[in-house]
């Protein structure tokens, strides 16, 4: 089977190359999953680096890329219950493969005519999830939201929508065919045009409320500036880092608002799927199944074509999210 692997920490681009590997021979509790589509995801470019806490490690020689994606069940070990045939989607390993071994806790089950599009990327429909109830926002209030055209922000505005969240996304620049209608924010601010400070507009576009919460996924100065908007009691979730910079606060911009730091860990990024998280799995399927429930989409791409599509996914994510697809 085609596979895209590394043997070394690196820089995708340099260490990632396409091999021949044989198809994985699967245990009692494992599913062999013939790959339909594959996320590439910042979080995988993480891991090529080596950056992921343990035990999310490469293992040499032949440590296959990719942490999500879905396909259909090939074949199952003995003490599995799910059926050949089925449509599947999980965060594991090695999803940038035509097959891949999974232990069968770590699997969704999907409808059969549940979008490939969303189905390769179920860490960004789970994680959006989490990340909105986690940020305390309630109905009717603010939340800040970095990275704005990143397709984990989009899908966070269309939860937010439907629960009464009203959303100021920050982008770097507007992208013109990500009109209001698709991103769903209330209002956008575009740092290339910002005149002033950052505070200043978010006071502005609460009425001088602030934010009641802020999920950030860049970092830098900028996210020094978003801390001093804050209503009393707010809190600012810490879900990636895509600044280099890094910020500076004084102690008081914290104690004064009482406002509360906390890390987002992707759910399946270390541990299986629980029996609890069932229910909330099928509101989600429910709700981002539907045609009208939007994600940006930079490209589809064949393994061969690999190096344009991290190319493209590292110089402009911007455009939307990329997957590979078998
Ligand atoms: N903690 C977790 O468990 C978890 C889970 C899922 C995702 N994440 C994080 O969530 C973020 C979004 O993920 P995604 O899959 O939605 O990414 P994506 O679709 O590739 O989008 C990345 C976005 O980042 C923005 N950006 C801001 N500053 C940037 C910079 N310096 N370089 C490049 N892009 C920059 C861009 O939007 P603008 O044009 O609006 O600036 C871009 O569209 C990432 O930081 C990712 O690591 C974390």
């Amino acid at each position: 089977m085609k596979a895209l692997i590394f043997d070394k920490i690196g820089i995708p681009q340099q260490v990632l190359y396409l091999a021949e590997l044989p198809i994985p021979v699967i245990g009692d509790n494992d599913v062999l999953v013939r790959m339909v589509g594959a996320s590439i995801n910042p979080g995988d470019f993480l891991f090529i680096q080596n950056l992921y806490p343990e035990p999310k490690k490469p293992v040499f020689p032949h440590q296959v890329g990719g942490g999500h994606g879905a396909g259909t069940i090939e074949k199952v070990g003995k003490n599995v219950m799910l059926k050949p045939g089925a449509f599947v989607a999980f965060s594991y390993y090695n999803t940038w493969s035509e097959y891949v071994a999974v232990p069968a806790e770590y699997l969704i089950e999907l409808p059969k005519d549940f979008p490939l599009e969303k189905a390769a990327q179920i860490n960004n429909l789970v994680s959006a999830w989490d990340l909105l109830t986690d940020s305390g926002v309630e109905k009717g209030q603010w939340l800040a939201l970095t990275a704005g055209n990143s397709s984990l922000s989009l899908i966070i505005s269309q939860y937010a929508a439907q629960r009464g969240i009203k959303v100021v996304s920050i982008v770097r620049k507007q992208r013109p065919e990500l009109g209001a209608q698709l991103t769903k924010a209330t209002e956008t601010i575009e740092l290339s045009k910002l005149e002033g400070s950052l505070k200043d507009k978010i006071m502005a576009v609460t009425g001088g409320w602030g934010v009641n919460g802020i999920i950030d996924n860049v970092g830098g100065p900028q996210l020094a500036d978003l801390i001093k908007s804050v209503a009393f009691g707010s809190k600012l979730i810490v879900n990636g880092g895509m600044s280099r910079e890094k910020f500076e606060l004084h102690n008081f911009d914290i104690l004064m608002t009482n406002l509360t730091i906390q890390a987002h860990i992707y759910r399946y990024l270390f541990a299986p799927v629980q029996s609890s998280d069932f229910t909330m799995l099928s509101d989600i399927i429910e709700i981002t199944k539907q045609p009208d429930f939007y994600v940006h989409i930079g490209g589809k791409h064949q393994l061969e074509d690999f190096r344009s599509a991290v190319e493209a996914t590292i110089q402009n994510p911007e455009k939307g999210k990329r997957f590979f697809v078998f």
